[in-house]
Parts: structure tokens; sequence; C-alpha cells
């Protein structure tokens, strides 16, 4: 059972993290003012970086390589498409990036990059068995002036190789094939996660023009109809949201602080750091495990995403998930109550994670279709969409608060690896626009 200050406590937290209808709609209103600050050109926590994609018919064939890079795992992939909208198939493998490469040189990163592409071609011939041409999903902000060039604006998401900022990502890359005997493979596009997802799912659905990525990091784009190109908004870098004091905490003692603001709210990277900040908060002022001395729980990102979706599991499964992951931390008797508190404490981080996430989806909906005539696939990809328990649920209760009615227009749709499956969309448009 609950304290009752214990359950004081609780409130005036669920408080702080609340992000009732009229927050969301102010949100909506800076978020679309911010957007077009930045199409302008003008200062903007929002770069709107045009990604010279554009969206795809369904008619793109041909089989290409693909390499997606930005989240805790390397992809490289084969990629076919069809024609006539078919599913696209494709075959991957999957590779950790352990911490020292990505903090590491230049050269080491793309060279391991390289490496991976290699052996995933084993002894087969380049150009015939397999592909030339490569999509290069890189999920970073990058500034291009082409579908195949692109300079890395600023590293997020706890990456930080060196002598990369400033330079164009393709040719890095395609140096370190040509080290690796791989010289024959050109990149023909690069892009963003997000646009990739986009790709992948407009392949076969006319109706979704927006691509979106709640994962390690977070963020989206759309098609802009007069533009005539996929923009990468870059969300994670919004900035102009209530935070709470943990909010501030987590950000102050971050690599990139003031940096990637909606980001550190929302994503898989963070959202286990928030819950833990506030775990640690409640127990040094007695609210939580005064039995124990655990100092397991003082060390920074030592909670994962993973463990927030494990323990938000319902019922008594999430009860014992708890458990499992507090006794990971030294936390080997904690009572139900205890445990019941933690997992509320998740649940309202992850709660408006969700909501913020669909706030700025009606954001970007309202820029393209500001009184919502037609109907709107969102195509979603990314670990915490995809495997957290209630997040997909909360983020469609979110739009209905805001949207009402409106909200039947507006789907929201898993893409599952759509960014790399995107890769391959975007390397195939690229083609038939040369041919
Ligand atoms: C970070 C990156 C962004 C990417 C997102 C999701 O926010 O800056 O480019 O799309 O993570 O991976």
């Amino acid at each position: 059972m609950m304290r009752d200050s214990a359950r004081k406590v609780l409130e005036g937290i669920r408080e702080e993290f609340k992000l009732s209808a009229a927050d969301m709609n102010k949100m909506i209103r800076d978020f679309r003012r911010e957007m077009d600050r930045g199409l302008r050109g003008r200062k903007s926590s929002l770069k709107m970086l045009p990604s010279y994609v554009t969206k795809p018919t369904g008619n793109e064939k041909g089989a290409f390589l693909a390499i997606d890079l930005g989240g805790t795992n390397l992809r490289v992939a084969e990629v076919e498409l069809k024609g006539a909208g078919k599913e696209i198939a494709y075959r991957s493998k999957s590779f950790i990036l352990k911490d020292k490469l990505i903090s590491g040189s230049s050269g080491k990163f793309f060279d391991a990059i390289a490496e991976h592409l290699r052996r995933f071609i084993g002894r087969r011939d380049i150009g015939a068995g397999i592909p030339m041409k490569l999509g290069f999903t890189f999920s970073f902000p990058v500034r291009q002036d082409s579908l195949r060039s692109g300079r890395l604006i600023c590293w997020t998401k706890g990456f930080s190789v060196k002598g990369v900022k400033g330079k164009d990502v393709v040719k890095l890359l395609e140096e370190a094939l040509k080290r690796k005997g791989l010289g024959g493979i050109r990149v023909s596009a690069l892009m963003n996660d997000t646009v990739g997802t986009l790709a992948a799912r407009s392949y076969s659905d006319s109706s979704c023009e927006v691509g979106v990525v709640i994962g390690t990091g977070t963020n989206a784009c759309y098609y802009d109809k007069r533009l005539g190109t996929i923009i990468n908004i870059e969300w994670g870098n919004f900035n102009r949201m209530k935070r709470a004091l943990y909010d501030r905490l987590l950000d102050e003692n971050s690599g990139n602080p003031g940096e990637q603001l909606l980001e550190k709210s929302v994503s898989g990277m963070y959202l286990g750091e928030i819950v833990r900040l506030i775990i640690c908060d409640l127990a040094s002022r007695g609210y939580l495990f005064r039995r124990f001395s655990s100092t397991a729980l003082i060390k920074k990102n030592v909670l994962k995403a993973e463990d927030i979706s494990r323990m938000e599991e319902p019922g008594e499964k999430g009860l014992a998930n708890a458990d499992k992951v507090l006794r990971r931390y030294g936390m080997m008797n904690s009572t139900i109550g205890e445990r019941s508190l933690v997992r509320q404490l998740c649940r309202i981080v992850s709660r408006r994670a969700a909501r913020i996430s669909s706030a700025g989806i009606i954001a970007v909906l309202k820029k393209i279709d500001p009184v919502f005539s037609r109907s709107h696939t969102v195509a979603i990809d990314g670990s915490v969409f995809e495997k957290h328990p209630n997040f997909a649920k909360e983020m469609r209760s979110g739009i209905k608060d805001v949207l009402g009615v409106r909200s039947e227009k507006v789907k929201i749709v898993l893409s599952k690896n759509g960014s790399a499956l995107g890769a391959g969309v975007a390397a195939a448009i690229s083609q038939s626009h040369s041919l």
C-alpha cells in the first residue's frame, strides 16, 4: 500500500508532467510558427532541411544495397522493389556499434561501416550478384545540396565521431568503400531515417505524407507539395515546450545541453534516464527504497527504455517485471507499493512522451492540410513506438483529445524497418529520375 505522503508526491509529479489538450494546442501553435520560420531561413529550433527526395509513384523497380546508420545498431541490407506498389523484399544484418567507435575518429568509423557491408556481400560480385547502387540512411541533421551529398550539421544521440562535422558524409562513406575494395558501389541517395520511413510507406500508400521515428532519437518529416520535396524537420530540437525539473536536470548533465530538448523528453535514449532521476529524487527524500542502500541506480543512464516498456506491461506481468528490473539494481525486496509507484512513474513519463509526439504530428498535418480535408497516414518506425506497450495507444488518445472527431482522418501506422527499406526506395526514385 502506498503511504499518503508518497501519494501526494506522486500527484505532484503527475501534475508536473501533465500535457493537457490546452498545453498540446499551445505546443502545436508554437511548432507551426517554428516550422514556418525554419522554412524561411529565419532563426528557429526546427531546421526544416530539404531532402531532395520526392514521393515514390510505386512503379520504381530494381535491387539496391542499403546502409541504415543512426541508432544503436548499424544495419546493412539488400532491398528489392518489384513495382506496382508491391511489398518490398529485403534481407538485412544488424551490428551493434561500440561506444569506442561512435566517439572515435572518422576514418575508423566509416571503415567499420564499409567492413560490415563487405562481410554482408561476402564472395558475391558487385554488379553480377550484388547491386551497385546504394541508399544511405544517415539519421542525423545533414544539410544536403543534392540527393547524393550532404554535410553533417551536428551529431545527436550521443554520437561524437571526430572530424565529420561540416563534411560530406557520402564522400566519407565512398572513400571508405574504396579502401575496402568496394569502389564499384555508388551511393545514389542519402537520406534521414524519417525520410526513408515516409518513402517506404508511400511506395504502396499514396495517402502517406508524414514519416516519424520514435526510437533511440526522435524526428519527423513531411512531403511539401509546394517545394516538391520531403522536408526533414529535425523535430528533436524543438525547444518551446513545458518542461519539468527533471528535464532540466537531464539536459544540464547531457553532452549537448540546450539542444535536442524535445528528443530528451520523448526518445528511447532518455526515457529511462528521466524515470531514474525521479526515482533517485524520491529515494533521497525518503519516499522510496528507504531500506536499501543500493548505489547502482545512482549511475547515469543505467535504466533503459526497454526496462520502462517491460515495467509497463499490464497487470501482474508488469509488476513482476518491475521486481526483476529493481533487483538488477540491488533492490532485492521492494514492496508491492514501491513497485507500483515506480510503474506509475514510468507511465507518467511515457504518456507525456506520446502526447508530445501527437502534438508534433498534428502540427505537421495542419501545415499540410489545415482543415483536415482528407485522410492521412502517418508512418512511424522506431523501437519505442514499436515495442512500448502503451505508446501507440497514448498517441492515438492524445490525437483524439486535440482533434475530436477529426482524429478519424489520422491513421498512425507502424512502418517496420521503414528506414532501411526507404533507403532502397529513395535510391530507386533517383534512378527513375535519371532515366
Ligand atoms: C535524431 C537525429 C535525427 C533522426 C532522429 C531519429 O533526432 O538528429 O536526424 O531522424 O534522431 O533517429
